[in-house]
């Protein structure tokens, strides 16, 4: 009887779907060759720096055409164009648009891409709050050469779609219509320039859709996500991808591989944990000469802290502990669409952290997936119990490079604040490609150590580890206990723990999940050099 229950589950689990999203705002991206001041939108969205001292030739353009409003404008210093303020001149018979949005660039010497990406941000919101269903961008234009057009393409369509962005398919009362979808137009006169802005607006498109994609996966609460149905996301995934695989191991699948590690956190939930692993190929027959990159994500549905308990205060934010795990999945999505030329692997372990008789308990010595042992001297330090079995199963593959992403530690949070992510490592060169990553992505991180002076906190006097540290240190120490299950493969670490969410709306997004290292782990992944080693 069990069994056949057992198989009807599973079965359910795979046809399940979970990320269907009708609720949520669809961005069409598309370029076209037009005057800008002939474009036919909604709203049309110029840059403009706070230092320039005069408008530059398409401002100029609409300004003749608005009978001189832009310049009115910024003389009664109503508009002093810094970054994240916009302000909107309505159109006239003259222009295409029907508003013209300045959106303000800061100073030019400082401008960067990510400056590209919060203005086509900014805009994207803007034009969600005033239900402009059509959006010009020419943002491009105030740079002059300054950035590459096709990078500034990409930048325009990723901060489209987070722009856009609002997390409400459970409202069900007072949605006072809001849009359904947004068509975003990148507009140019010149076809040489819709040509490179065409290229990155593509790369742009498969980022910043699967980064929202991430944002509502993380969002839904514990009652909705779970362990089986993370399973079920990437199984769909799969099943969308010829160069994706998934596979997903059960409880009675990890208790056979000895993964200790997960089991034991899951154990005191009615949610069962699953171990989830999806493989990307690439396209052609090269993939055994190409490196192998590991993208391994903590997801865990809620943390309660298990039974070493965590204060009610805020415990609800302990939804969004399964973002690493869900930014791999975003990655994964968006690789499969950019077919770079590496092999990867998103692993996701994933479990309920609750406190029940059923509980993994301080004091417990827990035998993991290495072969390790770990005595629990918290429940609540469970993002490494799981990670440490996701990170040598990684090792098992002999993936060349190993990235962790997770939530890892408050001690992240007081140390870095919510602007940055922690970054350890134990390869420089991983660590500077991730840094340029980073660079690029505007998912911004910030060194910090795992050596062996924090390692060393983490022996046990009657196992091989523990899984706690002293006081101090605390996103060290747990990088350190990580580190310790890379081996000699390269590995890196990202504690998101500060980043992974936005407690109030912003000038660039609204609030909730920021799905944090989806841009950074993808532009990571195809920076990769095509060559092994
Ligand atoms: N998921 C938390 C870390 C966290 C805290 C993320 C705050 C985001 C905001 C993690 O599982 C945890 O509870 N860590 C403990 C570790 C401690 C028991 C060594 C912590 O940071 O307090
Ligand atoms: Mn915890
Ligand atoms: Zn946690």
């Amino acid at each position: 009887m069990k069994a056949t229950c057992d198989i009807e589950l599973r079965q359910a689990e795979s046809k399940e779907k979970v990320t269907h999203m009708k609720n949520i705002i669809e961005v069409e991206l598309k370029t076209r060759k037009v005057d800008f001041s002939k474009c036919r939108t909604d709203i049309l969205a110029v840059g403009l720096f706070s230092d320039a001292k005069e408008l530059d030739k398409l401002n100029k353009e609409l300004n003749k055409k608005l009978d001189g409003a832009i310049d009115r404008l910024r003389k009664l210093g109503d508009f002093k164009a810094k970054e994240g303020t916009n302000s909107i001149v309505y159109g006239n018979s003259e222009t295409g648009a029907k508003r013209i949005l300045l959106v303000g660039l800061g100073e030019k010497k400082k401008a960067t891409l990510d400056t590209v990406r919060n203005a086509a941000a900014n805009a994207a919101k803007t034009s969600v709050e005033l239900k402009a269903k059509t959006m010009g961008l020419a943002l491009h234009n105030a740079f002059g050469g300054k950035l590459e057009l096709s990078a500034m393409g990409q930048a325009c369509g990723e901060g489209a779609y987070f722009g856009s962005y609002k997390y409400d398919e459970f409202v069900t009362e007072n949605e006072n219509g809001r849009l359904g979808s947004l068509k975003v137009v990148l507009v140019d006169p010149d076809s040489k320039k819709i040509q490179k802005l065409k290229k990155g607006l593509s790369t742009g498109n498969a980022i910043g859709k699967a980064q929202s994609y991430a944002r509502t996966l993380a969002n839904r609460p514990a009652n909705v996500v779970t362990p089986v149905k993370i399973a079920a996301a990437a199984k769909e995934l799969a099943r969308g991808s010829k160069s994706l695989s998934c596979t997903v191991f059960d409880e009675k699948q990890m208790a056979a591989n000895r993964m200790g590690g997960v089991l034991a956190v899951g154990s005191g939930s009615q949610n069962k944990p699953r171990f989830i692993i999806l493989k990307y190929t690439p396209p052609g027959k090269t993939a055994g000469k190409l490196p192998t990159i590991a993208l391994v994500g903590k997801a865990i549905t809620f943390d309660s802290g298990g039974i070493s308990i965590k204060p009610s205060a805020n415990m609800d934010e302990m939804k969004l502990d399964k973002s690493g795990g869900i930014a791999v999945l975003g990655a994964m999505k968006a690789l499969a669409e950019l077919a770079p030329p590496v092999n990867v692997f998103g692993i996701v372990p994933s479990a309920e952290n609750m406190p029940s008789g059923s509980s993994y308990r301080p004091g417990d010595i827990i035998k993991t997936f290495s072969g390790k042992t770990v005595e629990v001297q918290n429940t609540d330090a469970e993002g490494r119990m799981i990670l440490c079995d996701g990170i040598s199963y990684a090792v098992k593959q002999k993936c060349d490079i190993i990235i962790d992403i997770a939530t890892l530690t408050g001690a992240c949070v007081v140390a870095l604040g919510k602007y940055m992510a922690a970054l350890m490592g134990s390869d420089d060169g991983v660590i500077k490609d991730l840094q340029k990553a980073a660079a690029a992505s505007g998912e911004k991180v910030w060194p910090m150590p795992s050596s062996e002076e924090y390692a060393k906190e983490m022996k046990s006097k009657i196992a091989d580890l523990k899984n706690i540290g002293s006081r101090w240190g605390g996103a060290c120490t747990a990088a350190a206990f990580l580190r310790q299950f890379a081996g000699d493969t390269k590995w890196a670490h990202l504690d998101i723990a500060g980043v992974w969410s936005f407690e109030k709306a912003t000038e660039f997004t609204s609030e909730g999940a920021s799905a944090f290292g989806v841009r950074l782990l993808t532009t990571y992944v195809i920076g990769i050099k095509n060559n092994k080693k």
